[in-house]
């Protein structure tokens, strides 16, 4: 039988297991992780993570084989496979803050991996690492213990959130990348042979550990670069009278240009578009390249650029100023169908608003007032740098309230945000919400969702993304 264990039991590493779990009766799956809350809930029946379908799949497995535990050694040890689905967040502090990839939870990894290994293992780096890395792992993993063979491989995960599980089982493509010797080969093998147990093999590609490293980065940077170029395209909608949607649609209907990830909005967010394209900046810096390293620049510029327009343009509309108002945001997790709300758009927007004195009241089906409060009171950075290593207390601010009704946080506001495009959003009573506003009531439709036709007809004030005013 062939045992998996998988370091990080996370938003890769939960959903990733689970379906290999379900895929392959036969091998025996542990999710480890440090976390000892993380584990917990993992065991328990209410899931550390949101996901469409997950839970299903983790009741069937779990228990059967596979398991969840803290008992990181011991699993690491007993392993044929070790995945590392460790956080790489963007450094804080020291040579390349702002922008290189913290590798330290990835090499304390390592070196655990090499301290408590007795027999051959291949290491995979599920993580989403700089290009190379693999060369300093092996150096690490090489150096603390002789006469093991540890083959090293990039399968880099291409999963979004809220539709993993779709992704896990049809996956466009699964990516392994190793060495170019026998070892190599045979490592590369050994893992087409656990997806084989459900990816069609034609959808397994098999490259250098290098190109494997860098295409996660560069795959990353190409869907984040489409959302800029649309967004951009948005600003010059606004100020010519085009309209987004028509455009994108236009634009998309081209084969060689593809309808998909061409939707306006308050800007990307997610725990990783940003981080990985700042990642690919230090890297082009690091060899030289600024001119490519300006190019993606770019992306990160608009996307900030699109962010700051939708604040202002809040507060323009609202005769200049929102000191005092109550504003509603709909929605605070980063995308649908998660509660996840790593670097977010909302934050920006809400720190945003309060800086101009505005009132908010906040409501998004799946993120509690607690994690809404640390992240309005967090440095940016410094969410990635796990919070349950180094608890904090979320700190409330006091022009937010967390409510757990759209109903409720839009009664007596001046004005809506909608930032997350929860279904729900598009079905709420707007006329009864209307009647509850005061007046001029205004919507902001940072994810051009709604009926403007509608809600105008009711007697809304109506801003949406990229559309005539
Ligand atoms: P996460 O923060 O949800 O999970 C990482 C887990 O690793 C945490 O629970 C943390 O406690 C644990 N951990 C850290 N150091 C550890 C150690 N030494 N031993 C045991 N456990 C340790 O992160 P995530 O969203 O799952 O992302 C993991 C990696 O996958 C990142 O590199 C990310 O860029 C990449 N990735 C993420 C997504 C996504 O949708 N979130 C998609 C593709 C790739
Ligand atoms: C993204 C990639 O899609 C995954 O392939 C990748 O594995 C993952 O990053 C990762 O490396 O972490 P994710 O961030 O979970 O997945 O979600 P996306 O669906 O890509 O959305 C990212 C952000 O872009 C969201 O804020 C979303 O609202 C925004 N977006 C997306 C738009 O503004 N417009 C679009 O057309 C599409």
């Amino acid at each position: 039988m062939v045992k998996i264990c998988c370091i990080g039991a996370g938003y890769v590493g939960g959903p990733t297991m689970a379906v290999i779990a379900l895929k392959c009766p036969e091998i025996e799956v542990a999710v480890v992780d440090i976390s000892v809350p993380r584990i917990n809930a993992w065991n328990s029946e209410h899931l550390p993570i949101y996901e469409p379908g997950l839970e299903d799949v983790v009741k069937q497995c779990r228990g059967k084989n596979l398991f969840f535990s803290t008992d990181v050694e011991k699993h690491v040890a007993e392993a044929d496979i070790v995945f590392v689905s460790v956080n790489t967040p963007t450094k804080t502090q020291g040579l390349g803050a702002g922008k290189a990839a913290d590798l330290t939870y990835w090499e304390s990894a390592a070196r655990m991996i090499a301290d408590v290994s007795t027999s051959d293992k291949i290491v995979v780096e599920k993580s989403t690492v700089p290009v190379k890395t693999a060369e300093a792992i092996e150096k690490i993993l090489a150096h603390n213990r002789k006469g093991i063979n540890f083959s090293i491989l990039s399968n880099p995960e291409f999963l979004a959130e809220g539709t993993a599980i779709k992704d896990l089982f049809q996956p466009d493509r699964v990516l392994i990348g190793g060495r170019e010797t026998p070892l190599g080969q045979k490592a590369i093998q050994a893992l087409k042979d656990v997806y084989a147990h459900w990816v069609p093999v034609d959808r397994i590609l098999c490259t250098n550990l290098w190109s494997a490293e860098l295409s996660k980065l560069a795959a990353n940077a190409f869907l984040a670069q489409r959302i800029s170029s649309v967004n951009a395209m948005s600003a010059l909608c606004e100020a010519t009278g085009a309209d987004i949607t028509q455009v994108s649609h236009s634009v998309g209907t081209d084969s060689r240009i593809g309808p998909k990830f061409l939707n306006a909005s308050v800007g990307f967010g997610g725990s990783c578009f940003q981080k990985d394209i700042l990642n690919l900046i230090y890297i082009c810096e690091c060899n030289g390249l600024p001119e490519v390293a300006n190019y993606w620049k770019q992306v990160i510029k608009v996307n900030d650029y699109q962010k700051t327009r939708f604040v202002n343009r809040v507060v323009s509309s609202m005769f200049n100023t929102v000191s005092g108002k109550k504003i509603a945001i709909l929605g605070f997790a980063f995308k649908k169908d998660t509660g996840d709300t790593r670097e977010t758009p909302a934050i920006d927007v809400c720190k945003g608003l309060i800086g101009d004195k505005a009132k908010l009241s906040i409501y998004d089906p799946q993120v509690p007032e607690d994690q809404i409060s640390r992240d309005l009171s967090m440095k940016k950075f410094d969410w990635d740098h796990p919070v349950h290593l180094q608890p904090m207390s979320p700190t409330s601010i006091k022009e937010v309230s967390v409510v757990w009704d759209a109903y409720e946080a839009t009664k007596d506001a001046h004005g809506i945000c909608i930032l997350t495009e929860w279904d729900e959003f598009r079905n709420l009573d707007y006329q009864r919400i209307y009647d509850n506003m005061r007046k001029p009531a205004f919507v902001f439709d940072g994810r051009n969702i709604m009926d403007v036709g509608k809600l105008r007809k009711i007697g809304f004030i109506v801003y949406s993304i990229g559309k005539p005013l």
